[in-house]
């Protein structure tokens, strides 16, 4: 029950105001944030990638209303990759990028405002020999989102897209995106969705996943299990067998500072293993939707607020 009431918090301005301003939030934030700037989550990228995990970092950010906000995510980015190449890391760490911090939501020609300010980021990664994945976020942004893959893929196959299984319509996505050169990264789903669009159950989400994933896995892309369920984890690495697929052509992507232990394991075991690395100040929208993921991060964030 609290999950969708969390959701609707980490789109609220006032909930914003009280949660990011209250300086015990802080301690409970750095443990899914690899810091506010560049710097320390480049120290996050440089420990990660020795002990064998490979990376995907994301410049905090989203629903951006100005160009000129939007811009300066471009900019970030465009430093984040100039960083990874200074350091040689480009074959280790990869970027995601939520196209509504590109522009994607701009009453205006949002759409083509975040096309244009997104490839300068894909031209800059196929340099350094990197790629970018297109974050999913909101049902209303799919459309535009799968055309700007299209759009982006034509000079840079490698360009990766997220499919979320709760949505109905995202089997037949992962059958158009099922073909050689492309990258899928399937997860469950983080936003609230109405359930004209959505499967509002997590069993049925669950099974969606894995129709979904035995279409990625049967297919010619490259799979990006993004998800820290232990079952379907298994079915993931069973699917693979089951396809002939060796370990390296799919990968398993979990979120920093979620399952540890069960990251190393599945490198440890040959699999490879992506960390996606939030870093930024605007931590806030990111933070609720793990928050509303599971309540005993709740519980540990509301236990932080009592006197000790
Ligand atoms: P589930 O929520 O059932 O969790 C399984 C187990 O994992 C839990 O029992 C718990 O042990 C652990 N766990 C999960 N979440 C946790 C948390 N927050 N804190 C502590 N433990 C937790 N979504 C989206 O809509 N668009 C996107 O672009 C992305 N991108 C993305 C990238 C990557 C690499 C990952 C791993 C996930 C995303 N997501 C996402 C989020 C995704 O949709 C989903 O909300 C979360 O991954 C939680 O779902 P699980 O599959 O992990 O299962």
């Amino acid at each position: 029950m609290l999950g969708p009431v969390l959701l609707a918090a980490s789109r609220s301005d006032r909930m914003r105001r009280v949660v990011a301003g209250a300086p015990i939030t802080r301690p409970v934030v750095n443990r899914f944030i690899a810091g506010d700037e560049l710097a320390p989550a480049m120290d996050t990228v440089r420990s990660l990638t020795a002990s064998g995990l490979e990376v995907t970092l994301d410049h905090l950010g989203e629903d951006v209303t100005d160009k000129a906000t939007a811009l300066a995510t471009r900019d970030a980015y465009l430093r984040l990759l100039e960083a990874l190449k200074a350091e040689g890391l480009g074959t280790r760490a990869e970027v995601s990028v939520k196209l509504s911090a590109f522009g994607q939501a701009l009453p205006a020609g949002g759409h083509d405002i975040a096309l244009e300010n997104v490839r300068p980021v894909a031209d800059l990664a196929s340099e350094i020999g990197t790629t970018v994945t297109l974050d999913m976020e909101d049902h209303t942004t799919v459309d535009s989102t799968l055309a700007i893959l299209d759009d982006l893929r034509l000079r840079h196959p490698g360009t990766g897209a997220v499919l979320q299984s709760y949505l109905f319509r995202t089997e037949e996505d992962a059958r158009n995106l099922a073909v050689a050169g492309s990258r899928v990264r399937l997860v469950k789903g983080a936003y609230k969705e109405p359930a004209n669009v959505a499967h509002q159950d997590k069993a049925e989400v669950d099974r969606a996943y894995v129709r979904c994933l035995k279409i990625l896995m049967a297919g010619e892309g490259y799979p990006m299990i993004g998800s820290h369920d232990p079952r379907l984890i298994s079915i993931g690495q069973e699917l693979a067998h089951r396809h002939g697929r060796k370990q390296g052509s799919y990968e398993f992507q979990m979120l920093y500072g979620i399952r540890t232990a069960e990251q190393r394991r599945l490198a440890e075991e040959g699999e490879r293993m992506r960390i996606y690395v939030p870093y930024g100040a605007d931590w806030y929208g990111y933070f609720m939707r793990r928050l509303a993921e599971r309540p005993a991060n709740l519980a540990f964030f509301l236990r932080s607020f009592l006197p000790t």
